[in-house]
């Protein structure tokens, strides 16, 4: 079966019960500042999970793009990616346990055909918060799923958690399929043995968390149902490994053919000592896995360049892991924009905004790229300067390299110990990793097992404290928001609809909105210009969203088609980003209506709530795009 048949009778199965289709969103979260990217089908419908009213209405179905980088680390196996699509389905307040648990069955076993023998599901086993899912395992049972087939399991696999301390939640229930041998489908599911594989998790949304380990029950109950598409197009296939399916086959034989080596699944005795087939088969995983979130998250409608920066940072370590593992399996010229062509090419008939910015996905790969062989030649000359200026007992220039200090008070006579804080400066500075620094090492002269082992774990205290820190600064950072709905949230919303319709009027037409992130504390907006604003310029946006405060406007939302809504000149983006109704909120009514925006909610009802408006800052984000941060006081 193929990615977009199955993909298509996901779709139409729900469309045909009800659901209205709508088009994925962006991975950049646009007003939810507690995650980095999209990672969940629901996580842009969190608001209407709350009670606001979505203009398609009360069921819906989508294919939609997700990000989760939490899983790194196990990327490179055959079924964990850091992009990838996840199904879904939803149903706001209509209907509940009983049908969703129906659909969900009669989708995997009339639509897709899968034997109910090789069934199994999980369910919540209850706690101190919340009670165990009998009802759903009543249902399955209806259904004819053997008792010893429904495990209940703990909060920790059975329940959803909003990805802040507010939102919407609930036990799941998942289904699981028996990929193992069929002739021995064992009677009692264990979900421990990995021929169980997931193929759906539905969501029952009965709950509300308030705070720490505090629940509500809803006002709402609502059904969210997520299926990973790589996974059960592999299990649809019959193959256990996702990149051997068709959303990735073509680009792992460009790698392939690019590092002369094969995919090859057999385990060579031989070769596994030396960086064998199953090292070499991680790394073209990583390639294709690490490139596909790249040219995705690139070459999104908000789409970011690779920088130092949020979003930003992510696109740079995926391409120079994935330039990496392309080194270790011998690719030693530019390929990355190639393979980004390759899933363009691929993809671009689900997710058109693909081919609209390829020309910005491939040269900004290309600049990457060329960038990392750099700091790789850089990082390199540091380093064997100074082991060969050390074996020689040179003096040499210290401002080139880092930590190198005096030792024994001989000014410029390089340290005779290699430490891990010395080639974590170097990877901190240059991005020169680790490995490499080893490799060099041992090529350049033999160093012992134990200052190997001394200087790794050196490298790892560094890295664990830098990582500290930097945890630390992004839980503050992504805090609250939007996703929680506070009313300091809702509040930053609406002064960023004001806000971008003054910076239009003052810097012209050209200004459209880039990026949103909203926390309690403050609102930053990203948008397209090329120059700096003029301290009068900004002087004039604040001025300009204070009258509008002032003025005592109203906040109104009306429901319509996209076509309605762009001839009504309210601002969007219009291309794949909404579905047929959309929201569309205007501050200030008739003559004095000052901004319109398509907009999913929520937001104040009069701009008198907003308060004092000041930009604290304004700034460069990316090339030709923007920053500027806000208060409300
Ligand atoms: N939110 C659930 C998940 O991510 C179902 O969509 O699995």
């Amino acid at each position: 079966m193929k990615s977009k048949d199955l993909r298509r009778k996901y779709i139409e199965f729900f469309k045909a019960k009800g659901h209205v289709e709508i088009p994925s969103a962006s991975l950049l979260p646009e007003n939810d500042p507690s995650v980095l990217f999209t990672t969940a089908g629901m996580s842009p419908l969190v608001p209407f999970l709350l009670g606001e009213k979505h203009p398609a209405g009360a069921r819906l179905v989508n294919s939609q793009k997700c990000i989760r980088t939490g899983d790194i680390d196990e990327v490179g196996d055959g079924f964990h990616h850091t992009f990838f699509e996840m199904l879904g389905h939803w149903s706001f307040d209509d209907y509940w346990k009983d049908e969703a648990l129906k659909m969900s069955f009669e989708f995997v076993t009339k639509e897709l055909g899968l034997d109910k023998k090789y069934l199994a599901v999980s369910v919540f086993e209850g706690d101190k918060n919340a009670p165990r899912d009998d009802e759903s395992i009543e249902v399955w049972k209806k259904l004819g799923i053997d008792e010893k087939r429904i495990k209940p399991l703990p909060k920790d696999s059975n329940w959803w958690e909003p990805t802040g301390d507010n939102g919407p939640c609930g036990p799941c229930t998942e289904m699981f399929y028996w990929t193992g041998d069929k002739k021995f489908v064992p009677d009692v599911f264990d979900p421990a043995d990995k021929n169980w594989v997931e193929i759906g998790n539905d969501v029952l949304m009965q709950y509300e968390k308030v705070g720490e380990n505090k629940y509500k029950i809803a006002k709402q109950k609502n059904i969210d149902n997520g299926t990973g598409l790589e996974r059960l197009l592999a299990v649809m296939n019959g193959l256990d490994d996702d990149y051997r399916t068709d959303l990735f086959w073509p680009i792992i034989q460009k790698i392939e053919e690019l590092s002369g080596k094969t995919y090859d699944l057999t385990p060579d005795p031989l070769l596994v000592k030396e960086r064998g087939t199953s090292d070499t088969v991680r790394s073209m995983r990583i390639i294709a896995d690490h490139l596909r979130a790249a040219t995705f998250i690139m070459g999104d409608n908000l789409g970011v360049a690779s920088s130092n920066l949020d979003q930003g940072y992510v696109v740079r370590k995926l391409i120079r892991r994935a330039i990496r593992h392309g080194k270790l399996i011998g690719i030693d010229k530019n390929f990355c924009s190639e393979i980004a062509e390759i899933i363009i090419n691929l993809m671009k008939g689900v997710y058109s905004e693909l081919e609209k910015n390829k020309e910005f996905v491939i040269s900004n790969m290309k600049e990457e790229e060329e960038k990392f062989r750099k700091t790789l030649e850089k990082g390199l000359k540091v380093l064997t300067t100074h082991m060969r200026a050390r074996d020689k007992g040179d003096i040499i220039n210290q401002e080139n390299i880092p930590n190198c200090s005096p030792v024994d008070g001989v000014k410029g006579y390089v340290p005779p110990v290699i430490t891990g804080d010395w080639l974590f400066d170097i990877y901190q500075k240059l991005g020169f990793p680790l490995e490499l620094s080893l490799e060099e090492i041992q090529k350049e002269q033999k160093i012992n097992k134990f200052d190997l082992e001394r200087i790794k774990n050196e490298f790892e205290e560094e890295m664990k404290k830098h990582q500290d820190l930097s945890r630390t600064a992004s839980a503050g950072k992504f805090k609250g928001g939007l996703a929680n709905q506070s009313e300091m949230a809702i509040k930053y919303h609406t002064a960023t609809h004001l806000t971008l319709a003054a910076l239009r009027k003052v810097l012209g037409e050209h200004v459209f909105q880039r990026g949103s992130n909203i926390t309690d504390e403050r609102m930053r907006l990203d948008f397209s210009h090329g120059e700096k604003m003029t301290p009068e310029q900004i002087k004039q946006v604040e001025n300009i969203v204070n009258e509008q405060i002032q003025k005592n406007l109203p906040v109104e939302c009306e429901e319509m088609n996209v076509d309605e809504a762009k001839n009504s000149g309210a601002m969007g983006i219009f291309e794949n980003k909404y579905g047929e109704r959309v929201k569309v909120y205007s501050v200030g009514a008739g003559d004095v209506c000052f901004s319109k925006e398509i907009c999913g909610g929520p937001h104040v009802e009069n701009t008198s709530e907003l308060g004092h408006f000041k930009i604290l800052k304004e700034e460069a984000s990316s090339a030709g795009v923007r920053r500027i941060k806000a208060v409300l006081s």
